[in-house]
């Protein structure tokens, strides 16, 4: 069959070879019709095109958040095998409140009783470090906090901290942390939590670093990279571009 088609492209103009490779590429594509969820795979399995309640979880952020379909979907599924792990949710680096959204709708409809902790200045990046950041203070301003309350809401799991980190963590210290979404962009916003979020953290527990691989972002892999030099995990990079530390 394919001597066949390379015969018909070599001496055959197109307008004859090409519905025939349409048809063979049509039957190829009918085998896979049986594939249960077909329309979620692009090559492979891919949930992140909203495959299960996660379709209309994304649908109910998408607005909110910088966060890809494909890495709020790491996140979902992370946080949600850390319901079964003790301690707090913390998320540094909020924004309008997409993902801080995303994370009180696992915990609400898991009713774990889990406190989800939010960290940010709620106005805008604050200074950055111009030898290892590309981002500049200011940036991300477009929000507030009385905005991100607003979407996300305030029930009693729900706590909010406005201020920069870490003075926004002082008061804190007896808590125990299940996981820990942590997207704030900068070295040493990044490398302030690190401090003090992985001693707090359970066995078992998670960060996700959101900006690890970004291009946009080189002060946020040198930290992770720089705090994790002397620790036994190791943080797994994905394509999306974030990093996963598992707590040994
Ligand atoms: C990329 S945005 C977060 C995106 C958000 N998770 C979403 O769903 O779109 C980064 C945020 O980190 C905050 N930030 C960066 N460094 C900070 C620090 N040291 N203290 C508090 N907030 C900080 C900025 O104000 C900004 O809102």
């Amino acid at each position: 069959m394919r001597q066949l088609e390379k015969f018909l492209k070599l001496f055959i103009p197109p307008i004859i070879s090409s519905p025939i490779r349409n048809r063979r590429k049509r039957r190829e594509e009918k085998r896979y019709d049986k594939i249960p969820d077909r329309r979620f795979y692009d090559g492979v399995f891919s949930p992140w095109l909203g495959y299960g309640e996660f379709g209309s979880l994304f649908d109910a952020i998408r607005k909110f958040t910088l966060v890809s379909p494909a890495r709020a979907w790491m996140l979902y599924s992370l946080a949600s095998q850390s319901l079964s792990i003790s301690g707090s949710f913390y998320e540094a680096g909020v924004f309008r409140g997409g993902t801080a959204l995303l994370l009180r709708k696992i915990l609400e409809t898991n009713s774990t009783g889990k406190q989800l902790r939010l960290f940010d200045t709620f106005g805008g990046m604050p200074k950055t470090n111009a030898e290892k950041d590309i981002h500049q203070a200011g940036d991300f301003s477009d929000t507030s906090l009385k905005g991100v309350q607003t979407l996300v809401g305030t029930p009693a799991f729900v706590t909010y901290h406005p201020g920069i980190i870490p003075a926004s963590f002082v008061g804190l210290e007896s808590d125990v942390i299940a996981f820990a979404h942590i997207d704030l962009d900068i070295y040493q916003g990044i490398l302030d939590s690190c401090r003090f979020i992985y001693p707090r953290l359970s066995a078992g527990g998670i960060i996700v670093f959101d900006d690890y691989g970004f291009m946009s972002c080189p002060g946020a892999r040198e930290a992770v990279d720089q705090f994790f030099a002397d620790k036994p995990e190791v943080p797994l990079v994905l394509p999306t571009g974030q990093a996963i530390v598992f707590k040994l």
